[in-house]
């Protein structure tokens, strides 16, 4: 721990702050536990790269074997420049047009749909093409409302009950569904609600219904633990149940069928840290408000879904406690990583790391109020190696310009 202390300080001390640190040695063992969690001998671990697409992450897990899921042309693109094989991405977008669906399907990506309006175009369009269907699984969970994806409140999925529609749509233009796949939430709370949205699933996936299928996919969604009173979920008690449960479905269907899994979060969450400086400490009455120099727009969790990220003063672990609001430089008053935390005394110049950010942080990230998003690096075996620099105003204004040359 004292040695990981030591490190961080290392890569703030030499590409200054606020930086992105992401361990690729720990993903590649959160990789394998879910591998080693999940028996079956057809397993695909699908990693949704909208956690992090960062490329050295996509490298590691391409690496060792993961299968990705794409949401939109750039993180196709991007997956097949990290060398992908197109084979191994299935595109889940939304709410697609028409100019998305010709540049996608020119790939040879197999396309997961998610409304009945799309695959009744897709069908009259791309006659006989190899297709997923995705299902609202009908199971509400998920670690806040804005990212539970099941139930009557989402707009994701086609419903269960329009399953034979679906394959009707599906006859008539001679697609053919290789696939169903549902996504619950992210941050599943309980874990009955993984099996209950497979057997959903599985209800609908009968032979005659759907005779093609090669593939069960079952998202994402697996929790990890952020605040202190969170524990880690023992993915490998339950995923004996999810095994069996699967094998007994292939042999109902006459078929072994690839399980496939879509974990962003579990991958990479507990492998990211956000460093930033302490650059302003103000007593406000009673509060202790603590200025650094990275905001919102650079980790949004906080502000966007009420997040808890635990946050540590790496350069005096030591001190004595006390309460601050850990504060960003954004002209917004929303704009805070913690509110009345305890954390060993802060000083000015100190580097606080905050951690578990390897997932929807950099990803989610912006340049409100024009200030360039942080530099990213990676610890590779434990070495230090930079990802991706930090802009600074100047190029992040050249950029603004360039693209805006006719304007001005
Ligand atoms: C379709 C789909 N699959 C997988 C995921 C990954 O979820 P998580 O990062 O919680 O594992 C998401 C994220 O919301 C998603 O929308």
């Amino acid at each position: 721990m004292k040695e990981k202390k030591e490190k961080l300080l290392e890569i703030a001390s030499k590409y200054g702050t606020p930086t992105y640190v992401y361990d690729l040695d720990r993903i590649k063992t959160q990789y394998q536990y879910l591998k080693d969690a999940f028996n079956w001998p057809k397993l695909a671990i699908c990693y949704a790269m909208k956690a992090n697409y960062n490329p050295d992450i996509l490298k590691t897990l391409g690496s060792i074997g993961a299968y990705i899921d794409a949401v939109s042309p750039g993180d196709l693109y991007l997956a097949l420049q990290c060398g992908f094989d197109i084979s191994k991405v299935i595109y889940t977008a939304n709410n697609m047009k028409e100019t998305e669906v010709e540049a996608v399907m020119k790939t040879g990506v197999l396309m997961n749909i998610d409304s009945l309006s799309r695959l009744d175009k897709l069908a009259k369009k791309y006659p006989g093409a190899r297709i997923c269907l995705r299902f609202n699984p009908d199971v509400v969970d998920g670690e806040h409302d804005k990212i539970k994806t099941g139930g009557d409140l989402t707009k994701f999925g086609i419903l269960l009950e329009d399953a034979d529609n679906a394959a009707l749509i599906a006859k008539k233009g001679n697609l053919k569904i290789v696939g169903l796949h549902e996504h619950t939430g992210s941050g599943l709370k309980k874990t009955d609600s993984i099996l209950s949205a497979m057997k959903n699933i599985m209800a609908i996936a009968t032979p005659i219904r759907f005779p093609d299928l090669e593939f069960l996919d079952f998202g994402g969604g697996f929790k990890v633990p952020y605040g202190p009173d969170e524990q880690q979920i023992n993915y490998k008690k339950i995923g004996k149940n999810i095994t069996l449960l699967f094998k007994d479905f292939c042999i109902d269907y006459g078929k072994q069928l690839r399980l496939i899994f879509e974990p962003g979060k579990f991958l990479t969450a507990q492998a990211g840290a956000l460093l930033i400086e302490v650059n302003t400490i103000k007593q406000n009455r009673e509060r202790i408000i603590c200025g650094t120099d990275s905001g919102f727009p650079q980790l949004i969790r906080p502000m966007f879904y009420d997040a808890y990220h635990h946050i540590e003063n790496i350069s005096n672990p030591n001190g004595p406690f006390k309460k601050y609001d850990i504060c960003g430089n954004i002209c917004e008053t929303g704009d805070l990583f913690a509110n009345q935390r305890k954390l060993s005394k802060i000083r000015e110049k100190d580097i606080l790391s905050i951690n578990d950010a390897g997932a929807y942080c950099y990803a989610m990230g912006g340049v409100y109020n024009l200030r360039p998003m942080p530099a990213e690096v990676v610890l590779d075996n434990g070495a230090i190696r930079l990802s991706r620099k930090r802009l600074s105003p100047e190029q992040l204004v050249s950029l603004i310009l360039a693209e805006t040359s006719g304007n001005v």
